[in-house]
């Protein structure tokens, strides 16, 4: 009773239609206790008071954005390089050092029947799963350090079950068991355009995983940071499961952070011109701070420096670096939900499920890079996108597997 008080106080006419419909129908009562159970246990007054919150404009002042330094990978001073690529080789030779992959996204762009990292890339004649490739860049570290890099796999409540069973069908890619830890991140609702609750095929709320930004909080509500902490982690590098030239152990850039004495680091590419839809690291208001292509005043996008180059070229490609104390300070923190608009299929009020061909729901995300600001300084290591960036993103097109297997291709020719 009380879950159709909420339902009526937040307008889901669609949900209390489909329970009416279902009410009426005898052999639809198992559906029915199904759909009322998994709405009990949501908090309708948070859900909607942080999805209405997150719909609001984000107010960027122009005059607090500042440039961040960074350095560029290929002109860094040979001394300079070779005392990096050192500091760096110390951490990783004395076993201080785990990845995070962050698996835990919807992938609808790609479309594709499964957790991301399990989509194949047809390489030379033989597929190669994403995981794979990400497992392959570790060990080429492993090899070199005779260390073993602990690996953290961040999966969601939808595609837990599915990647942990992929790994084990694939003997963890010989990779040591031990050695590769899985954790959950929280998942939210959805909501559509009508400001609806989705319902899933199995006459559940259709929620979804709750945004990178889960990332810190995940990691030490699943005793993951007490775990690295116990094998005597100091740093952590923490990237997304979709760029398949992603260098999860850039010595230069552990090295470079070591040096500047910061608590977290990230490598950049270019932007490469002013409409591209990327986060762009700056400075804000003292602290360093990726602003999302959205919602960068536009005049800022196209400021030229003295050298007619673009002022904020900085990009975020998910290549971050963070020490074990910075992240426990992260987990502490709430960051803000942002909406992002996906395509989701749900249940009409009569039970048929709708299959959208285009976005039709917002899903509630927090950023990890929001977790910037809460730091004085940041280390930016400029990369190369030829040499550092190859993501999966779409189906077909730009930023799909085609034109990642291209760029994985010609990277490893030379390699
Ligand atoms: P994207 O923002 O590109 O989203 O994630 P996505 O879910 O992979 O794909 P679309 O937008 O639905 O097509 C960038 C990286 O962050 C991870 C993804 O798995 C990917 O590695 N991610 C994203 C999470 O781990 N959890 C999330 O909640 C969101």
């Amino acid at each position: 009773m009380e879950t159709l008080e909420k339902l009526k106080k937040y307008n889901q006419t669609r949900t209390l239609k489909l329970i009416e419909n279902l009410s009426k129908d005898k052999a639809k009562s198992a559906a029915l206790t199904e759909l009322l159970k998994s709405l009990e246990t949501v908090d309708f007054d948070e859900l909607f008071k942080i999805y209405n919150e997150s719909k609001q404009e984000v107010i960027i002042d122009e005059t607090k954005i500042k440039q961040l330094p960074y350095l560029v990978k290929k002109e860094l001073n040979p001394c300079l390089a070779k005392l990096f690529y050192d500091l760096g080789t110390e951490v990783l030779n004395s076993g201080q050092y785990a990845v995070v992959t962050m698996a835990g996204g919807q992938g609808t762009r790609l479309g594709h029947d499964g957790p991301k990292g399990t989509y194949s890339l047809d390489i030379d004649g033989s597929r190669k799963f994403i995981f794979e490739i990400l497992k392959e860049n570790l060990e080429e570290t492993n090899q070199k350090t005779g260390k073993i890099i602990p690996w953290y796999i961040m999966t969601s409540p939808e595609n837990d079950a599915p990647t942990k069973n992929f790994f084990k069908n694939h003997d963890y890619f010989n990779y040591s068991k031990e050695d590769i830890t899985f954790f959950k991140q929280n998942h939210m609702p959805l909501i559509d355009v009508y400001d609806q609750l989705l319902i899933d095929k199995n006459y559940h709320l259709k929620e979804a995983s709750d945004g990178t930004g889960s990332v810190y909080r995940s990691l030490k509500n699943d005793g993951c940071l007490e775990d690295m902490k116990k094998r005597g982690i100091k740093w952590v590098f923490i990237g997304g499961v979709d760029n398949i030239l992603l260098k999860q152990a850039d010595r230069i850039l552990l090295g470079m952070a070591i040096f500047k004495n910061v608590e977290i680091a990230s490598k950049t590419i270019v932007k490469s011109y002013p409409e591209e839809k990327v986060g762009l690291f700056c400075q804000y208001d003292n602290h360093p701070r990726v602003i999302e292509y959205s919602e960068m005043p536009i005049e800022i996008s196209y400021e030229e420096d003295e050298n007619h180059e673009l002022k904020y070229k900085e990009a975020h490609i998910m290549c971050n670096l963070y020490t074990i104390d910075a992240l426990e300070y992260l987990a502490e923190k709430t960051l803000p939900y942002h909406i992002a608009f996906k395509k989701n299929s749900y249940l009409d009020e009569f039970g048929t499920e709708i299959v959208p061909k285009e976005p039709n729901s917002y899903k509630l995300e927090s950023f990890l890079f929001d977790g910037f600001p809460y730091f004085d300084n940041i280390a930016l290591l400029r990369g190369d996108r030829e040499e550092d960036f190859a993501p999966i993103k779409n189906k077909e097109g730009k930023d799909s597997s085609e034109t990642a297997k291209v760029l994985y291709k010609r990277y490893h020719a030379t390699h």
